[in-house]
This record gives C-alpha cells, sequence and structure tokens, in this order.
C-alpha cells in the first residue's frame, strides 16, 4: 500500500469582512456577547459573483503552486461542499476545468462540517490503493447564501472560505487512524433543506427559512466537544498512540470555546491547537484544510508532525483523522522531536 505525502497546501478568503459591529447593526447582539460566546470577531464573505467553486479555485490554484505542478498532473479532485454551485455539475467537476486537469475524474463529497475530512480520507483510499497518484482535495463553502440574517443565534457564527491540499503518493506520511461517525437520527438538530425535499399536498415544497441553516446551537455544542473528543481517542486507539503522542490539533473551527472544551477534555495543551475561527467563523468543510495551510505558512507544520484533525456537524457527522504529516514523502531516519514540537508552537 502506498503512504501519502502533503505535497501542497493554499487556501483563499473572499476579499470582504463582515465584523461583529457590522453584526450588531444588522441583529440584536453585541461584540462582547459574540466573542465571549464564540470567540468570532470578523468573517469573510463573497462577493455576489463568487461561488463555492471560484473561492476553490483560487486555494486549487495556491495548492497547485505550492506542489510546483501543474493541473493537468492531477488524476482526481474531489470536492467538499455543503454549498455547491448548482445540483450539479459538482463543484469538484468545476475545479477540475479549471485548473486543466484534462485527464482527472471529479466527484463531491457532503458530510457537512466533516466534508473535507471524509474527502480527504477517502482521496487517501485512491492513493493507498494504487488507484491515482496525485489528488487534490478542495473544502470550500458560500454559507453566507444559505444563512437566515435574520437569525441572531446562526448567522454570527458563519463565513465563506476554501483550502486545498494536493497529495501524492509516497513511502512517508498519511493517516494513522481514521473515525468516522454518522447519527442521522439526529438530523433535526442542525439541517438545511433544499430543492428536492419532500412536497406538500399542493406540490410546495419547504418555506424560504428551512432551506437556510437550522441550528440547535447549546445542544450542538455539547455534542461538539463529546463527539470530537472520543472521536480523537478512538483513532488513537487505533494507531495504538497516546494523547501526548500529537503535536498538533486540527479542529474544525465552530466555536473557541468548543476547541478549548475539546483540548481540555483531551488533555492537550491548548497551544497545540490551531485556532482560525477568530478571524474567519465557521466554513464548515473549508475550516481544516485553510487552517492547515495557514499552518503550513506560518512554519507550524513540521516533517513528521503527528497531526489530529477533528470535525463535527450536520447529520449529525463526527470524527477524527491522526495524520502524519509528511511533505518530502522520505521515511526518517528519526524524529527530531524537540523540532517538531518547536515548530507546533509557532516558535
Ligand atoms: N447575540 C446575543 N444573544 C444571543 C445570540 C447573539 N448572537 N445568539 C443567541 N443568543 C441568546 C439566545 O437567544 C439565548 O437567550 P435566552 O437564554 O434568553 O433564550 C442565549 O443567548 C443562549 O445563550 P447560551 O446558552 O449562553 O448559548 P451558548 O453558550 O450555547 O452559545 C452558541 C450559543 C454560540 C450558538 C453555541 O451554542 C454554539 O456555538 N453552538 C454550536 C454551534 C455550532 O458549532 N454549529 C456547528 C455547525 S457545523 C455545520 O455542520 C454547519
Amino acid at each position: 500500500m502506498n503512504r501519502v505525502r502533503i505535497a501542497g497546501l493554499g487556501h483563499y478568503l473572499p476579499e470582504k469582512t463582515l465584523t461583529n459591529l457590522d453584526l450588531e447593526r444588522m441583529v440584536d447582539t453585541s461584540d462582547q456577547w459574540i466573542r465571549a460566546r464564540t470567540g468570532i470577531q470578523e468573517r469573510h464573505i463573497a462577493a455576489p459573483h463568487e461561488t463555492s467553486s471560484s473561492l476553490g479555485l483560487h486555494a486549487a490554484r495556491m495548492a497547485l503552486a505550492d506542489a510546483r505542478i501543474d493541473g493537468a498532473d492531477i488524476d482526481l479532485v474531489i470536492g467538499a461542499t455543503t454549498t455547491p454551485d448548482g445540483m450539479f455539475p459538482s463543484v469538484g467537476s468545476l475545479i477540475q476545468d479549471g485548473i486543466g486537469a484534462k485527464r482527472a475524474g471529479a466527484f463531491d463529497v457532503n458530510a457537512a462540517c466533516v466534508g473535507f475530512m471524509s474527502a480527504l480520507a477517502t482521496a487517501m483510499q485512491f492513493i493507498a490503493t494504487g488507484a491515482c497518484a496525485r489528488v487534490l482535495v478542495v473544502g470550500t463553502e458560500v454559507l453566507s447564501r444559505i444563512v437566515n440574517w435574520e437569525d441572531r443565534g446562526t448567522c454570527v457564527l458563519f463565513g465563506d472560505g476554501a483550502g486545498a491540499v494536493v497529495l501524492e503518493a509516497a513511502q512517508f506520511g498519511g493517516p494513522l487512524g481514521l473515525v468516522l461517525r454518522s447519527d442521522g437520527s439526529k438530523k433535526l438538530a442542525l439541517f438545511a433543506e433544499g430543492p428536492c425535499g419532500p412536497r406538500d399536498a399542493n406540490g410546495e415544497g419547504p418555506a424560504h427559512h428551512l432551506c437556510m441553516i437550522n441550528m440547535e446551537g447549546p445542544a450542538i455544542f455539547k455534542f461538539a466537544v463529546q463527539a470530537m473528543t472520543q472521536a480523537v481517542r478512538d483513532a488513537l486507539t487505533q494507531a495504538s498512540l497516546r494523547v501526548e503522542d500529537i503535536d498538533l490539533l486540527v479542529p474544525h473551527q465552530a466555536n473557541l470555546r468548543i476547541i478549548q472544551g475539546t483540548a481540555k477534555h483531551l488533555g492537550v495543551p491548548e497551544s497545540k491547537a490551531i485556532v482560525t475561527v477568530h478571524k474567519y467563523g465557521n466554513t464548515s468543510s473549508a475550516s481544516i484544510p485553510v487552517a492547515l495551510s495557514e499552518a503550513q505558512k506560518e512554519g507550524r507544520l513540521a516533517e513528521g508532525a503527528r497531526l489530529a484533525l477533528c470535525s463535527f456537524g450536520g447529520g449529525l457527522a463526527w470524527g477524527s483523522m491522526l495524520l502524519e504529516y509528511s511533505r518530502t514523502g522520505v521515511v526518517p531516519t528519526q524524529r527530531n522531536e524537540a523540532l517538531v514540537e518547536a515548530n507546533a508552537a509557532g516558535s
């Protein structure tokens, strides 16, 4: 079986920002409440002409440049999104065309905020089996299009953005443990209906507000901490590793208190958790690849570092991937513990 290296990373946030002060003028809320309850200070909002595929294309181009390859070198493009440009074609197909990946296949994965991790796991299987040598995975969202801007309980939480990863077959790197879980019986805790749902006797579809994000916030909060903590523990058990072996925690960026709670329950120092939620809000499928790309640009991803990705979202769905980060794909002669730790701490 092949191992998998991360050959390139990229991310893109739309230009326009929406601050908490802007939101104060839109709904009954305050900068103080939003900061205290979520840690979010601002988020980015797509321009009218932008879509998940156009944001994703920016991130994809950056990841390809980082990997020093062309679109033509890619065998498969997997999009992860809950906010596709349309029902079809897939965002993956649109990005495949945009980067000129002429011989690549393409499709999308939707697992709400677990979409990117699910797409990453799928891509890694293609590489492990030898079916593909290079796969591009893009997590991208324009959640601002499905946010109910009159609902203060949700509209302060979400933002738009995209992150991309180029994966390549290698001798070193890739998943050490993987846990993906779902409980569809909890579907009403977090949902957004779409154009293909059931019709009533008059042939009418769901009311407009049901097509936007509906969420039982406090219930999701409790679930999120417990579910991510358990998923990381299960992934560690699979990999025969201990919590102390985690160099970096890369959690879904939904709420700073959820990230802090998860780190605390796991017993991972907060300094080991990547945090971007204060500047981007919750970007669903984009949150983990954006965090990874930024961490790499900041020099926090050392060769051989063990990353614990974890996420939760609509489904309900949740999971964790323990990932041995390798850019070179070359088996190390020895693991430099001190260097890996210093990089993870951003020092
Ligand atoms: N400004 C002011 N007050 C607000 C706001 C706001 N923006 N939003 C809600 N409130 C009020 C509520 O009306 C409620 O008031 P009440 O007690 O008078 O009824 C009160 O605040 C609720 O307060 P808390 O119980 O303290 O809320 P909590 O600490 O749980 O924070 C929050 C609420 C931020 C929504 C939190 O529960 C949360 O982050 N939940 C998880 C959400 C999430 O991560 N979703 C992920 C989605 S992933 C995906 O798949 C899309």
